[in-house]
Formats: C-alpha cells, structure tokens, sequence
C-alpha cells in the first residue's frame, strides 16, 4: 500500500480533448517538490512546444479486483493516438482530461479488494484498455489483466509484450497456424507491415515453431531485420513483389497476419493459397466487417477474420517466458523519459516506427 507519507498527487502526460497529436500531450507535476519553471522555459528542452503545469493529478486508488502499480514503462500503441484523433468518440475517452496508454509495466504498491495472486513489491506487466493511465507515476490496471514479470525480462522489454505481443499471437492462432514444433501442418504465413510493433512479434512467433515458411513484408531499410528474425523471405513493400505481397517463386499463403492498413480485400484474395487462405485483419473496419460476415455467410474458402485481441494472464506469462529464455526479442524503436512522452507519440503517430516506442519511466527526466 502506498505508506501515507507517500505523496497522492503523481506526475502525469493527459490531454484535454479530441486531436492535437503530439502537441495535445500536457506533462502535469504537482507543485510539491517541483522547480517553478514556467512553460516557456521547459519547451527549449524539447523540439515541439509541450505543455507542462503545475496541476495535481491524484493518484489513483485501486477498485475491487484491481492493483495499484507504480509504473516503471509503456509501451505506445496505434490505438493509443486514435482515441485521441476521436476514432471512439464520442465512448472513448470516457472523460477529459485523459491519461492514455494501455499497455503498461510497473511494481505493485497497493491491492484493491479481492486480489489474490499478487503482492505489494511485485513487479507486473498489465493491459488497462480502454482505461488507459500508462503515462504516469502510477496507474491502476485490472488485476485479471496483470501477470508476473521475471526478473530476467526488463520493464522495457515486459511493457511491449501484453497488447503488441499478445495480439501477434492471437493473430496467429486465428489464422490457425500451429505454434509449437510440429503443431499442425506446415503453412505459409505472410505477416505484412512485419517491421511494426506487432509484426516484430507475428514474424518471430511464426518462426519459432519451426515448420512454416515466413514471408514478410517491410520498407527497405529493414529487410535484414526481418530476416535476423526469421522470416524466410522479406519484401520490400516499395517493389511490384512487395505490392503483390508474393515474391516471384514465393508460395501463396495459407495465413496472413494483415499489421499494414488501408489494403482492400481484393490485394489479397490474389496472394492466397488455392485451396483456401485465412487473412487476419488486425484494424477491422466496416468495410472489412462486411466482408468477413460475407465470407462467413458463403462459406468462402478465403476468409477475412477481423480481430480485437485481448490478453490472458497465462498468455502474458507464455510471452514472459519465451523473452526470458531469449526465443522471443523485443525490438524497440525508441524510449523517453514521461516529460517527452509527447516525441514518442509522435513518432507512433509516424506510421515509421521499427518495432516498439516506450516511455521508461526509469530514465532521467528534464523535469527532476
Ligand atoms: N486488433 C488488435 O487487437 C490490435 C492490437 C494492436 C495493434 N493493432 C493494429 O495492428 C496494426 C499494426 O500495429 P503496430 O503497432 O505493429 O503498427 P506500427 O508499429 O505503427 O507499424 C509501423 C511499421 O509499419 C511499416 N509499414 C507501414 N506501411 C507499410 C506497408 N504498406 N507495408 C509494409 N510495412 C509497412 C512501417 O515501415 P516503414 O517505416 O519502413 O514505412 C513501420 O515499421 C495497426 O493497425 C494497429 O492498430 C490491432
């Protein structure tokens, strides 16, 4: 429990209202124990004019079934900025201000009522979504939605495995490509947009089982990461192969783990196995829903699976132990300290990320 000598205002990234990207972010710090530097001052220290004021954020208090962490790192997700931009206006924020980001790495400090399972010192990874909380000193998450980290996987690395991970497996398991050695047949499996946060992960997790055969697709620049992480064949999504999503000998495919956005139906349909391929859609949108239910009302042997995946403790741990036992990298694109969280929105809001972009609360930050 957070000892009542602990302060119960926290240091905070939120923002007010719908849009404004990057520059929307706001780093709140109490006025206790915080030099009175004004606004101007603090926005040399960073490329784009961010907002810091002196607002106390208090911290929050754990409900029945959740845990109080103090947060060590989160990880940025796409989901993160389009609650922003007002994708789920108006459900989603439910309130302003608003402290986002969902996937999260912290130590327990404080458990609501009816948690079994964990205890205060106890150092998790959890998913809070949509509730969000991530960019602050502390944040509250669902106990059911936490699992233990090890020690031998770091806050850094334990913050990017509960949603980008976890969704890379689930996908996976949607398309039904087996994930242990000799786990069903051999099939081969396209992972597209593979150098993102999610398709890092789709690639190795494909690889791993050992018998399907992994086509990926990326920029140029990062064709030979795709392939230090398994992939048997990397297609720079700028060349007519890349847009075919097949290389010119390449096998069609049996499963598709769809990371890119924006490709119609009709740019797959090509690239899949005759006898029947699966495409999992991981930015499911009308259009896209559509024709899932189509395909599924047809029985079409090409099927679009659109997914919303979310985290079980014990797939949580299966992902801690596969990056413990270093099967399982984590390919982080940048960190940065909360009062710069706004460049790490940033550069998700990009679309040009290499893997994952985290804020470590445990590096320097310009505002101590
Ligand atoms: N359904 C769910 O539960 C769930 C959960 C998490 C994420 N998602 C969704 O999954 C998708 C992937 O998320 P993410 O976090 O992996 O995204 P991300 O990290 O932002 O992806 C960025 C990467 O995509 C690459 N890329 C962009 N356009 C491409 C193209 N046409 N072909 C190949 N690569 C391309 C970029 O390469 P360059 O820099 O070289 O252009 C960059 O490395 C997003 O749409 C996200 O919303 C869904």
């Amino acid at each position: 429990m957070a000892s009542s000598s602990s302060p119960r205002t926290m240091r905070a990234v939120q923002y007010d209202r719908y849009g404004g990207g990057a520059e929307g972010l706001k780093v709140r710090t109490p006025v206790h124990g915080t030099n009175r530097l004004d606004v101007q001052t603090r926005t040399h220290l960073t490329d784009s004019p961010v907002h810091f004021q002196h607002v106390e954020v208090p911290i929050p208090s754990p409900k029945k079934g959740e845990l109080l962490l103090r947060m060590e790192a989160a990880s940025i997700n796409r989901v993160d900025w389009k609650f922003q931009n007002g994708k789920a206006r108006p459900f989603l924020p439910s309130k302003f201000p608003f402290t986002p980001v969902c996937e999260l790495a912290g130590e327990v400090v404080e458990l609501g009522a009816g948690v079994s399972g964990f205890s205060q010192g106890d150092k998790v990874i959890a998913v809070n979504f949509p509730g969000g909380g991530g960019l602050a000193e502390y944040a509250v998450v669902p106990a059911s939605q936490a699992a233990l980290r090890p020690p031998e996987v770091s806050a850094v690395e334990g913050a990017c495995l509960p949603i980008a991970a976890f969704t890379a497996l689930a996908a996976l398991r949607a398309a039904g490509v087996g994930l242990d050695a000799g786990d069903g047949r051999p099939k081969n499996v396209l992972v597209t947009a593979a150098s993102g946060g999610v398709g890092t992960f789709a690639v190795q997790l494909a690889s791993l089982a050992g018998h399907h055969h992994v086509t990926a697709t990326c920029g140029a620049r990062n064709l030979d990461l795709i392939r230090s992480l398994g992939a048997d064949e990397a297609l720079d999504y700028d060349t007519p192969e890349g847009a075919a999503l097949r290389g010119p000998s390449g096998p069609k495919h049996d499963a598709v783990v769809h990371c890119g956005e924006g490709f119609p139906w009709s740019a797959f349909k090509p690239a899949l196995a005759d006898a029947g391929g699966v495409v999992v859609d991981l930015t499911p949108r009308l259009a896209s829903v559509a024709v899932a239910v189509l395909h599924w009302v047809l029985f079409s042997r090409k099927k679009l699976v659109p997914l919303i995946a979310s985290a079980k403790e014990e797939d949580m741990e299966a992902l801690l132990g596969m990056v413990s036992q270093g099967k399982l990298r984590v390919v982080i694109d940048s960190r940065y300290p909360l009062s710069r969280a706004h460049e790490g929105w940033a550069k998700s809001m990009s679309g040009h990320a290499t893997g994952k972009v985290v804020v470590d609360m445990g590096v320097a930050d310009d505002t101590e």
